[in-house]
């Protein structure tokens, strides 16, 4: 298993770029699933999550061809001979935008057979409401030893209204939609870029889809859908992140390729920290030279600060001066980067969904552990100002999200190396026996 081994000290200074949205080419990629056509993404993160759709596609019977060179970042994918529609537990388990595969293997084969994801490191992530929607568009769904079988002839438009916002519950519904007979209404829909970023593509596949950005979608089902390119639009996560690294390092950083209107509340609220933006076209500069004040914070849906960005701004507020209430309103177990932070140094007390921070505290470096993709990221950015060297073990949690962040980081004055598994230098010598 990988790690990191970071020296804390270095502003960030200079340009970085962002790369395409992990989490809107994963239902992008499945997509594909619903027209025989070739679908060329373009902008596709090389990110292990995107490796794992990609061999979940494959297992299914679909081509799938990466880029060379300068076009590494491109992924053709034709679902003409997909023969088994099927997404086995193994997949499923390390990745649960699996499930996104659902929605548009019961609306273009009539069946789909996807293994439950089970709970995960930040909270329990049931599917119900994808389910449920399914239901509404006729489908008949069932579960046994684990997985989730769904049937129906044709899928017949319908109206469904979502307890609860969710992201892929959203995108799951509007591939569904897509090839079902007649017109769906979705209401309470996620409003998230990548939602929206699905939607393009569908349109540009022949999908006659309007409201996506908003609450409410309607889908005029056709029959067939054909192929399409698509570029992928930047991570907005992985924008923020590079944000709060530059506001935390007090460095001056460009972080370029980016969108900068899918970042709004991030960068809202590192400016009330008392950090200068200057947001412009597809680029944002930070410019981190002022001490940090503490400002509360609570994740909510998009376009509110995301909950993808609360263990990074966690770390930021270790340095901000004051009390800073961090209330994640969309997980339930979404604080495990605070005890890490703890051990760095850090004063945070978490109760239930409220993490209070007071800083300023100096951290020191130490050995911690990853738990999920974004508290990974907090350990990083944590690591970015601590004093001596951190080691940062389980980096393969950041690798699901991140394209080769130490090389990011590096290039802009960041002191951070890529170990493997440290072994011991000799075998210990055997116990003299008592
Ligand atoms: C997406 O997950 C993202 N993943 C997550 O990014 C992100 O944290 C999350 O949206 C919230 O923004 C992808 O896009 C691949 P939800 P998703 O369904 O769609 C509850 C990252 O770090 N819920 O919007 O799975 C759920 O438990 C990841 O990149 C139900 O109750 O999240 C949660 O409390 C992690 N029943 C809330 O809704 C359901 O059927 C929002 O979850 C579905 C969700």
């Amino acid at each position: 298993m990988d790690k990191f081994v970071i020296r804390g000290g270095n502003p960030l200074v200079g340009t970085v770029r962002v790369s395409g949205a992990k989490n809107a080419a994963l239902p992008a990629m499945a997509a594909a699933i619903l027209t025989e056509e070739p679908v060329i993404l373009e902008n596709i993160p090389d990110v292990r999550d995107i490796q794992t759709e990609r061999n979940l596609l494959v297992s299914m019977g679909a081509e799938v061809e990466l880029g060379y060179g300068r076009a590494h970042h491109r992924t053709t994918i034709c679902c003409k001979n997909l023969v088994r529609p099927e997404a086995p537990y193994d997949l499923v388990k390390t990745m649960r935008a699996s499930t996104l595969v659902l929605g548009p293997l019961v609306a273009r084969f009539g069946r789909a057979r996807v293994s439950l994801p089970g709970g995960c490191a930040i909270g329990a992530r049931p599917i119900d409401l994808h389910i449920k929607g399914l239901e509404k568009l006729g489908a008949t769904i069932t579960q046994e030893h684990g997985f989730i079988e769904a049937s129906a002839d044709r899928l017949k438009g319908g109206q469904i209204v979502f307890d609860k916002i969710t992201v892929t519950g959203t995108e799951d519904l509007m591939m569904a939609a897509a090839l079902a007979e007649g017109e769906t209404l979705i209401e309470n829909c996620a409003r998230e870029p990548e939602v929206s970023d699905l939607a393009a593509l569908l349109n540009k596949m022949g999908a006659r889809i309007e409201g996506a950005g908003t609450s409410t979608i309607r889908i005029q089902g056709v029959e067939k859908l054909h192929g399409a390119r698509h570029r992928i639009i930047p991570d907005r996560i992985e924008t923020g992140t590079f944000v709060v690294a530059a506001a935390l390092t007090g460095g001056d950083l460009i972080v370029a390729n980016c969108d900068p209107r899918h970042v709004g509340a991030v960068l809202q609220k590192v400016q009330e920290c008392g950090v200068k933006i200057r947001a412009n076209g597809d680029s944002v500069r930070v410019m981190g030279d002022n001490p940090l004040t503490a400002a509360d914070l609570s994740t909510e849906e998009f376009p509110g600060f995301p909950t993808d960005m609360q263990a990074q701004y966690m770390a930021l507020a270790t340095q901000a001066e004051g009390a800073s209430i961090i209330t994640e309103n969309i997980f339930e177990n979404r604080f495990m980067h605070a005890q890490e932070l703890v051990r760095m140094g850090a004063n945070i007390k978490v109760e239930g969904r409220r993490a209070i921070v007071r800083g300023t505290t100096p951290l020191s470096a130490a050995a911690v552990q990853c738990s999920d993709l974004r508290a990974s990221a907090s350990l990083v950015l944590g690591a970015l100002v601590a004093d001596g060297e951190s080691i940062i073990d389980r980096v393969y949690h950041i690798d699901r999200g991140y394209e080769r962040i130490e090389e990011k980081l590096r290039s802009v004055g960041a002191q951070i190396r890529r170990i493997g598994e440290m072994l011991p230098k000799r075998a210990p010598a055997p116990l003299a026996a008592v």
